[in-house]
């Protein structure tokens, strides 16, 4: 999408469709100094036949039919509220953009009085962008050209905003930018979890990875094989892995900044299972093909990468995942198997579904010796128990450090990806017991994402810890907010920058 600042009057503009907003409160007005006061009248009476009360979220598509110099005019309601937020004018693009897309339409201006509404404008602009672009994202890679083609063909080109001033116009420039960039990351993210396991494959995510460094960028890329990861006594993830064709990969990607010499040290873990059969404890057929999306994790890592080198951030970040497949065959680990992560915690592995903590333990391990950061944040596909929890849309968020867990929840609100804090419960680590060995994989039925969550405690040794279990809002199965298009939602991509941009 290309997106133009105009201090033009609407009158003087041209585009495919104008898009204006109806706010509860005030008196009705469309179209004012570019439809003739008559055709005004009349579009709001059409309005009132199709009971638009101007609601928060409700859109309305008119033809204009050669009367003025736009083809179509969208009016969105905009509800109550004299200053919207992030959230709304997030929700706001999306579905300006999917109407436009409805209509044909190549260019869109919005009504300055959209953006001169917004609590801060940098903060609008950015989140109205973040919703043009996630709200009309496509994966159509798997289509046959022709009809990728012509999908193209009929949508949106141009987004042309207008602004009154020139402090307006600096505040918003910066908002078009951010949002692009926030939005870019998160579509990487988005496109990776929609692809299927025979192309996202471990190889795969090293290869993307590796395309993220280079000159520039501040970004530095070591990845290990199986060899190298025996060696430094990662075999809990090379047992997930070891049922599977492709080889596991231990993937670690630095970001340095430029200045100050001691910066703050983040880590950000992903899990990272190309696909999740289950491995002997196989999953039923029914729904086994969206284990593809178990990647999710180390998606959101690269996708933070991705938008890095362009943030110019003081802090030291570090993004480790493993990715690995966890399959079914003659040579893989079984039920009832003890393996050994990285800093000597024996795992009973009671059932091999349970594999995302057992790579987990390892990737932890590695990040509490080898880079022991200020903070480190786990997002993982970790438990069906969470979406029983907490249902499609909402994150379930653990933490062993206060500041560090409100640091997050702030920055959940701000990018309109939610979380929700369940407890570290104590007692329950008795769950996880095991005869044998120093822990179970698995806690039996009750509070399973509870006890997933203490397994992971148990390889984080003090560091200030957040996890993040996804499983439910890494992918929408329908739309459930207008910016999440069914598929793959880069959830945690946005949360994580904003995050990281408060770090001091
Ligand atoms: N990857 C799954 C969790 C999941 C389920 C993610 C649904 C997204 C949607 C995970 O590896 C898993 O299989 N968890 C098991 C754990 C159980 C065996 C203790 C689960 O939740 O059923
Ligand atoms: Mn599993
Ligand atoms: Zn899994």
């Amino acid at each position: 999408m290309r997106y133009t600042i105009s201090s033009s009057a609407l009158s003087e503009s041209a585009a495919d469709a104008v898009v204006e907003g109806l706010f509860q409160e005030d008196k009705p007005r469309i179209g004012e100094g570019y439809l003739s006061p008559e055709l005004g009248k009349a579009i709001l009476a059409e309005l009132k036949r199709r009971d638009f009360d101007a609601k928060e979220g409700d859109v309305c598509v008119l033809p204009l039919l050669g009367q003025g110099s736009f083809r179509h005019l969208i009016v969105v309601g905009v509800g109550k509220k004299r200053n919207y937020e992030q959230d709304q004018l997030r929700s706001l693009g999306a579905k300006v953009i999917k109407a436009a897309n409805s209509v044909h339409a190549k260019s869109i201006i919005f009504h300055p009085e959209l953006l001169r509404r917004a609590k801060d404008l940098t903060e609008g602009a950015q989140a109205l962008v973040e919703g043009v672009e996630l709200g009309g994202y496509h994966f159509a890679t798997y289509h046959k050209r022709t009809a990728q083609e012509h999908a193209k063909r009929h949508k949106s080109e141009e987004i042309i905003l207008s602004v009154t001033d020139r402090p307006s116009k600096i505040k918003v420039e910066k908002g078009i930018a951010l949002g692009k960039l926030f939005a870019e990351a998160t579509i990487l993210a988005r496109d990776m979890v929609n692809t299927p396991s025979m192309d996202m494959h471990p190889e795969e995510m090293v290869r993307i990875a590796r395309s993220l460094t280079g000159r520039g960028t501040g970004i530095t890329c070591k990845v290990l094989g199986r060899a190298e990861m025996e060696k430094l006594g990662m075999k809990a993830s090379l047992a997930v892995g070891q049922g599977s064709v492709h080889e596991p990969k231990f993937v670690h990607l630095v970001y340095r900044p430029g200045r100050p010499k001691h910066p703050k040290r983040i880590a950000l873990i992903g899990k990272a299972l190309t696909f999740d059969s289950g491995g002997l404890s196989l999953k039923p057929a029914d729904h086994m093909s969206d284990m593809k999306i178990d990647m999710a994790g180390g998606a959101a890592v690269l996708g933070v990468f991705k938008a890095l080198p362009h943030l110019k951030l003081p802090v030291e970040i570090h993004g480790v995942f493993i990715a690995v497949e966890n399959m079914p065959s003659g040579s893989a680990y079984r039920p009832g198997d003890v393996v050994t992560a990285m800093d000597g915690t024996t795992i009973e592995v009671d059932n091999t579904d349970a594999e995302g903590r057992v790579t987990l333990a390892d990737a932890l391990s590695y990040v509490v010796q080898k880079i022991k950061p200020d903070a480190m944040v786990d997002l993982a596909t970790l438990t069906g128990a969470v979406i029983t929890a907490l249902g499609s849309d909402v994150t379930g968020l653990f933490g062993t450090d206060k500041e560090l867990k409100t640091a997050l929840a702030k920055a959940s609100e701000k990018a309109g990806e939610p979380v929700w804090e369940l407890p570290l419960y104590p007692p329950y680590r008795e769950l996880i017991k095991s005869k044998i060995a120093d822990v179970k994989n698995v806690g039996g039925r009750a509070a399973g994402v509870i006890t997933a969550a203490l397994f992971l405690e148990k390889f984080t040794h003090d560091i200030p810890w957040v996890h993040l279990d996804i499983a439910g809002p890494a992918y929408a199965e329908k739309e459930t907010r207008p910016e999440w298009v069914a598929g793959g939602t880069g959830w945690g991509v946005r949360l994580i920058l904003n995050y990281l941009r408060g770090v001091k």
